[in-house]
């Protein structure tokens, strides 16, 4: 590949992963058998990015099951939500280019829940950071926190250099969490991620004391260490396939006086202006949920539900879709709260049950944050 003889793009990408294997260390590459690829927004890529996936999709073609993450649009709704034709129009050829390099138009940061459930030890190269932890933990796979543009490459070459928490070695905790604090609802575990990822930065937490198989509190969890640190794989006993906790390491507590002050700390406001749940993307249990809380109800605020078009299809199917917008809200898919340039609709509260929403809806989106359960925030 290198030697340009499976094409221009195919040498290219194989360039990139050798620099990045020979930084590293890697001593070999290893087969990947999905990629998970980041990078979709035009907001977050911008011209530059267009450009270089435009020059990929020339004769670049996937060799891997390859999903996408969430891009800056409901597709289909665009226009209704409000926003512009430009945008959209760039946002579009993005797509094109994926679509033409043979990448799954999936649209979401949990391609765990339609169907790409990569097995123990299976090695694959994901690059969205709540899917690549959930994907370590939950599931067992191995893959390191690629980028949008290493996990493009690695699905062009059908492989990615072999290290990190590819190997046994580095799949070991660095630091053991005591939680003490009572955990009710997503946004709690979501809080609780917070805080830990602060403190462990790139570690790899265990968690003691906690006994949850629900894997919407799973996902929060992961979602929001790797936001607030550098998380990429977590233990917790009796839970994830893995706990590999060697020695002695430095162990900290999670009372319930860390779970206050972190839920303190992620609201900014106290009032809201849209009220946006799904980061990351709704699992259809979630949407559920959320129609026992919305049903017969009529919702004064714009009150937005992102997922996958996957699970949406399902959510319609089951009338989930119909309650939540007959009470007033909308499902919106292919995007999120923080990759769509919200602040362009005129928004600038934003209230959500996610502590990784919470942190980028301020950094990126420039809006005032309101932190709280589900039940708190209808
Ligand atoms: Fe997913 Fe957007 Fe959150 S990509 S993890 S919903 S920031």
């Amino acid at each position: 590949m290198l030697a340009c003889q499976e094409g221009e793009t195919a040498a290219k990408a194989m360039e990139i992963l050798v620099a990045i294997g020979k930084i590293f260390g890697a001593e070999k590459m290893v087969p990947v058998t999905s990629t998970q690829i980041s990078g979709v927004s035009y907001e977050t890529i911008g011209e530059a990015g267009l450009e270089l996936l435009e020059s990929f999709a020339k004769d670049g073609r996937v060799r891997i099951p390859s999903y996408l993450n969430p891009c800056g649009i409901d597709l289909e709704r665009w226009r209704e939500i409000g926003f512009s034709k430009e945008f959209a129009k760039k946002q579009s050829k993005i797509i094109d280019a994926y679509r033409k390099m043979g990448v799954e138009l999936s649209l979401t940061c949990t391609p765990y829940l339609i169907g790409a459930t990569p097995k123990r030890n299976e090695h694959v190269a994901w690059s969205e950071s709540s899917a690549v932890v959930f994907a370590n933990s939950v599931l067992g796979a191995r893959t390191n926190r690629e980028s949008g543009i290493s996990a493009l490459a690695a699905a062009i070459a059908g492989r990615t250099p072999y290290f990190g928490y590819h190997l046994n070695e580095e799949r070991v905790a660095s630091l053991l969490i005591d939680v003490k604090a009572k955990l009710r609802d997503v946004s709690d575990f979501g809080a609780l991620g917070y805080y830990v990822g602060g403190v462990a930065k790139e570690k790899v937490p265990a968690f003691l004391g906690i006994n949850e198989r629900n894997l919407d509190k799973m996902k929060s969890l992961g979602a929001a260490m790797a936001a607030s640190g550098g998380v990429a794989l977590f233990f917790m006993k009796g839970v994830t396939p893995e706990w590999r906790v060697v020695g002695r390491p430095e162990k900290i507590e999670f009372t319930e006086r860390e779970l206050k002050e972190t839920k303190e700390s992620l609201s900014t406001s106290n009032e809201s202006e849209l009220i946006a749940i799904g980061c990351p993307h709704c699992s259809l249990d979630e949407i559920r949920e959320l129609t026992k809380k919305v049903e017969g109800k009529k919702l004064t605020k714009k009150f937005w539900v992102f997922t996958s078009r996957k699970i949406k299809n399902e959510a319609d199917r089951l009338g989930y879709t119909g309650v939540i917008e007959n009470s007033g809200g909308k499902v919106i898919c292919d995007t999120c709260m923080v990759v769509s340039p919200i602040e362009h609709l005129g928004i600038k509260k934003t209230a959500t049950n996610s502590a990784k929403a919470a942190k980028y809806l301020a950094s990126m989106r420039k809006q005032k944050v309101v932190f709280g359960s589900v039940d708190d925030l209808v």
